[in-house]
């Protein structure tokens, strides 16, 4: 928070969190940043307007631009993601595509992780396939030695740990270093992580995604994403960003910073839960694998162990083979978990997924039904019952 026109220094996360992108005495002492609706910025002077014009970058200049509030988010997100500059979006898939849009020309290659979000894969495979850029799509678990794989035109390396639907942890420091090593740009989805529990730059990355929508505003009534990066990059995302015309409404951003405040407290519970339930369903006959990467049976542990600090409520389950009706009976019968997309928010979901069909280096092995399982912050006892009946509905 800004004081007299001065940060604090060096006070610790949890207080950064309460305070980042704040300057209540810029603004008659209100300590929330207010919500500015605006598409029009006013200039009193040609020189006001020809210095607004020049630098684009440090001047309100135009709604698209971003306005005191949207600034006030990207400010507070960057601060506590560890990253220098932070671009909001109008949506998690909006950063996604700005940031490969950004480093990318036709004739370019582009390594993905293959368990990336399914929409990830589809701009990769649509959009970007027709302006000529070649998308590879790599093991998760390659490691360093996805090195082998760069070409002369390899300019991005698109990571997402853990993978969506089945959680694969992948090796993001290594994976980074070889990009580095390469002056191929690293992009990772950071959203299941959220900035508490990875921590993207410390770890080499140059430029970070998180889908706000999520754990940063967290109860389920915004759509917004922002990029997290470093100077070098800034520019050239912002001057991307804009330039495909992405705006973000100012609700959202300030529903995201308000938020923001609560993550420290919202991500342990998350977190807390979504173990209860992961060892509760790892117990049951009926299921045949947990996908969680904070169990010490999951595949990614050890790296997760390592890298990561937390985890989030995002995690999957697979049962054994059973009819798919039995499936449709368990799942329209819960109380407690709703059926719908996204996830981050206050409320505990439950979708059936197929990661088969999004997924071309690697093979999805599972033989039974995968259900994505989002724990929300309902009390962990009741979403055991919940499930518990569920599961018996599966016969
Ligand atoms: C890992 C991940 N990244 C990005 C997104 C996209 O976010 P949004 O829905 O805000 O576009 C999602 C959405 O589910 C996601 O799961």
């Amino acid at each position: 928070m800004k004081k007299d026109g001065k940060k604090k220094s060096k006070t610790r996360r949890d207080t950064r969190i309460a305070s980042a992108g704040l300057d209540p005495h810029g603004n008659g002492g209100i300590i929330n940043p207010p919500v500015y609706h605006t598409s029009t910025v006013l200039f009193p002077t040609v020189k006001d307007l020809k210095r607004a014009v020049d630098d684009p970058f440090n001047n309100i200049y135009y709604g698209r631009f971003g306005t005191p509030t949207s600034i006030a988010f990207e400010e507070a997100v960057a601060e506590i993601e560890g990253g220098e500059k932070a671009i909001a979006t109008s949506s998690g898939l909006a950063a996604i595509t700005c940031a490969l849009t950004a480093f990318l020309k036709s004739g370019d290659h582009l390594l993905v992780a293959d368990t990336v979000y399914e929409p990830t894969r589809k701009f990769c495979d649509g959009l970007l396939r027709g302006f000529e850029v070649e998308t590879e799509y790599y093991d998760p678990l390659i490691g360093g030695a996805i090195a082998a794989l760069m070409r002369d035109t390899t300019r991005v390396v698109f990571m997402e740990s853990p993978g969506s639907l089945t959680f694969e942890v992948q090796d993001v420091p290594a994976i980074a270093a070889a990009a580095k090593e390469r002056g191929v740009v690293s992009i990772l989805d950071n959203t299941w992580g959220t900035p508490l529990f990875f921590r993207p730059f410390e770890h080499g990355v140059d430029i970070a995604i998180e889908a706000a929508t999520k754990y940063i505003s967290g109860h389920a009534d915004a759509m917004l994403g922002v990029i997290i990066t470093n100077e070098p990059h800034f520019k050239r995302l912002k001057t991307v960003t804009v330039a495909l015309g992405n705006s973000v409404g100012p609700d959202d951003c300030y529903l995201g910073l308000r938020g923001l405040r609560t993550l420290a407290v919202r991500m342990p519970r998350h977190q807390e839960t979504g173990l209860t339930l992961a060892r509760w369903l790892a117990d049951r006959a009926e299921v045949a694998r947990v996908l969680h990467p904070a169990l010490p049976s999951d595949p990614g542990h050890e790296l997760w162990k390592r890298d990561f600090t937390g985890s989030s409520g995002l995690f999957s389950v697979e049962l054994h083979p059973v009819a798919r009706e039995k499936v449709v009976a368990m799942l329209d019968g819960f109380e407690l978990f709703s059926m719908g997309f996204s996830w981050g928010g206050f409320e505990s979901l439950i979708l059936p997924m197929e990661p088969h069909y999004s997924r071309s280096a690697t093979s999805w092995e599972g033989k039974g039904p995968l259900l994505r399982i989002h724990a929300g912050l309902e009390d962990p006892a009741d979403l055991v019952d919940d499930l518990e009946a569920g599961l018996k509905r599966l016969g």
